[in-house]
């Protein structure tokens, strides 16, 4: 049961009583949430995913051409032997993509919405690295995965906090450390949205960011209205059939201030279209070109290779998700919207929930022409591949 799981990642917390108490709102240190904790991934290896093209990699180093200088990867095996022996620290993205077994770390976050999560940044650093004082707007699960780390938290911030001035980086020119502890692998901090933190190795040392996206108030407007302008029609306009004669020709007044508030509230309130934009949107890839279209394949190859034995496994870069909508189910898929009929609900959990799909788990839904249609469009979309063997 996922709540077991969640009690001892939360330290004897309840899911529950963590979201109630810490989620948003406050910082929660947990030693030991994952007793034991090796990383599957060495420093080494980390250091090896930085050298590929498309792993999106950085370097901080605190005393390099400048303060604080970044790097962008990605690197040579040169960058390495040219690095101080100290202070600088090597960042990571999305490592849950390319290690499947980083990826299986979800597995102890599923008292969250899954579309909640972005990705796994894995950081390693030399003795006094960090990337300086920050908050990030977004909530983080720090675990730390080998040697240690000291986080020292300060104050709350927000786009007014003065930064340094620093074309790269957002780090504060003003940090008010109001706690700190030395995280040992399994230890992990929970860090709410805005809080100033600052991390810097003790030993050399790796920490597994779990970081969540929630869309800005901008995006959402900005995007959801996008959306919605491709449905309205050009004749559809403000309009004032009501209108009456005027005495200053030159004052907007109330009257149209009201109509244009209608024409709002009559889009914005269309719940389906809204629901169709979020779940599209918060499925987006953050790598678009990892989940590319496959090569058409038919139906009598795609349920003989099934029947003899394939299995097919979630694109690691697609994201998946569901809801329900007064005329049947919505299905997302990696920023596409499918909507299907009411009796494939079960599918559309196993889909985005199971690790594979498989003869055996997909059964009854291979002899059911919308089951089976859509498992195959998954692949020819890229969401659902083949498993190599
Ligand atoms: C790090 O792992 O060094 C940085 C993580 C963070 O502060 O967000
Ligand atoms: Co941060």
């Amino acid at each position: 049961m996922t709540s077991d799981k969640s009690l001892e990642l939360l330290g004897g917390i309840s899911a529950r009583v963590f979201l109630r108490d810490y989620w948003q709102k406050k910082p929660l240190l947990i030693r030991q949430a994952l007793p034991g904790f090796q990383s599957p991934i060495s420093a080494d290896e980390l250091a090896g995913l930085s050298l590929e093209e498309d792993v999106e990699s950085r370097l901080v180093l605190e005393h390099g051409e400048r303060p604080w200088e970044l790097r962008r990867g990605p690197f040579t095996e040169q960058t390495y032997q040219e690095l101080p022996e100290r202070d600088w620290t090597l960042l990571v993205q999305a490592v849950d993509q390319v290690v499947p077994e980083v990826a299986e770390l979800v597995e102890h976050f599923r008292f969250l919405p899954n579309w909640r999560i972005d990705d796994i940044m894995i950081s390693f650093a030399t003795p006094g690295g960090g990337v300086g004082p920050h908050f990030d707007n977004y909530d983080v699960f720090l675990l730390q995965a080998q040697g240690k780390r000291r986080w020292r938290i300060g104050q709350m911030c927000d786009s007014e906090s003065p930064l340094l001035d620093h074309a790269d980086l957002r780090i504060l020119a003003d940090f008010e450390g109001t706690e700190e502890w030395v995280l040992e692998p399994g230890d992990m901090l929970y860090l709410p949205p805005r809080l100033a933190h600052y991390g810097t190795a003790e030993d050399d040392c790796m920490t597994y960011s779990l970081g969540f996206r929630a869309p800005s108030a901008a995006e959402v407007l900005t995007h959801f209205t996008d959306f919605l302008a491709q449905f309205l029609p050009d004749e559809e306009r403000y309009s004032d059939a009501d209108l009456e004669p005027t005495d200053d020709p030159f004052q907007i007044q109330q009257d149209a201030l009201d109509r244009l508030k209608k024409l709002l509230a009559e889009h914005m309130s269309d719940e389906r279209l809204l629901l169709t934009w979020f779940g599209q949107f918060m499925t987006e890839p953050r790598y678009p070109e990892r989940v590319t279209e496959a090569a058409d394949i038919d139906e009598d190859e795609f349920l003989s290779a099934i029947s003899e034995g394939a299995v097919l496994l979630r694109n690691p870069a697609a994201r998946l998700a569901w809801s329900e909508v007064d005329i049947g189910l919505l299905l997302f898929a990696s920023g596409q919207s499918r909507l299907l009929p009411g009796h494939l609900r079960e599918l559309l959990k196993l889909v985005c929930s199971a690790g594979a799909l498989h003869a055996d788990n997909l059964r009854q839904w291979l002899d059911d022409e919308d089951g089976r249609n859509l498992v195959r469009q998954l692949v020819i979309q890229g969401s659902l591949e083949f498993a190599d063997e």
